[in-house]
């Protein structure tokens, strides 16, 4: 029996379905029930009938479906797997603006731990962030983690006043302008379509800004046959099956997330058969954090 037929068969027997990231590795995206960004996947894990949810991807996302679904088994196929921004804020400092600021909204980007969810008024993704944003009635924005995305989102929303946090990707923030000037010299009708983790040089030159799901909605979409990718490596997956005529090319220095790719066909077959590597929520923390990604799910 091959390993995908083996994770088909303890799938049925445990109940089980697969929910995984754009960014893992293509055969983790091929056998998966739920591909997506992680808003869809998000509002995909609160619909779901399975008992278990197993989440490829790294742990804000895991912890924020058991959050959402505090009677289900979450499990990761690998624990360490962890996205570095998620922990680039603090209590302290969201204490410190409340206190500084009349009529703050902390917005948080769901890539952050379940403590600094706790903390915040509402979660947003990359895809709903401007949306969400502009819905709120409060005039400051306190944005965390992500200082990319928050400037990203201040431009689209210029009547409200940001505050900013100095959190970032490691992968996206190393986008390098020249790199990606190098590609479009070679490729001069590319358009470059970029995530909105990217720096704001990156961002000017881009023809496209969005989320990874916004990225492949564009490129099917556009007339045009060549694009540059300005997002981590594992969105080419799904942007060459949708558009087998197209050609996607990224820099020289590849934007690969290690953790993301820490996802194997193995370990999902294990932790299905051991039933391993469960997230686990404390009741309090559960309780403090499961309202801003409530709150984000209604507004967007
Ligand atoms: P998406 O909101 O596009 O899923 O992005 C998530 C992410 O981790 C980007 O680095
Ligand atoms: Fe986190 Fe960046 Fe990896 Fe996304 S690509 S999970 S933001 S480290």
């Amino acid at each position: 029996m091959s390993i995908t037929e083996e994770i088909q068969r303890l799938k049925k027997e445990k109940n089980a379905v697969i929910l995984a990231h754009y960014y893992v590795a293509p055969e983790v995206q091929e056998i998966a029930d739920y591909v997506g960004d992680s808003f869809y996947l998000s509002k995909a894990a609160v619909d779901l009938k399975e008992r278990t949810i197993v989440f490829c991807g790294v742990s804000f996302m895991g912890e924020s479906a058991k959050i959402l679904n505090p009677n289900k088994t979450v499990l990761m196929p690998e624990l360490s797997a962890d996205c570095a921004m998620a922990h680039m804020a603090d209590a302290e400092t969201i204490q410190r603006m409340r206190e500084e600021y009349e009529d703050l909204a902390v917005v948080c980007y769901i890539n952050s731990t379940a403590e600094l969810k706790k903390h915040s008024d509402v979660c947003v993704t990359s895809s709903n962030a401007v949306k969400i944003v502009k819905a709120l009635p409060n005039r400051n924005i306190f944005f965390i983690p992500d200082r990319n995305l928050a400037h990203f989102v201040a431009e689209q929303v210029p009547k409200k006043h940001f505050v900013y946090n100095e959190g970032y990707c490691p992968v996206h923030e190393k986008m390098a302008v020249h790199e990606i000037q190098k590609e479009k010299e070679l490729h001069p009708q590319a358009e470059i379509l970029t995530h909105p983790e990217c720096p704001q040089a990156v961002r000017e030159m881009s023809d496209y800004i969005g989320s990874t799901s916004g990225i492949i909605a564009y490129a099917h979409k556009s007339e045009c046959q060549e694009f540059i990718i300005c997002t981590e490596t594992g969105v080419r997956f799904e942007l060459e099956r949708q558009n087998p005529g197209k050609r996607f090319y990224f820099t020289e220095t590849e934007p690969v997330c290690q953790d993301m790719k820490m996802i194997t066909l193995e370990k999902i077959r294990d932790v299905l058969k051991n039933g391993e590597n469960e997230i686990h929520v404390t009741k309090e923390l559960r309780e403090g954090s499961v309202r801003p990604l409530e709150r984000m799910l209604e507004l967007a």
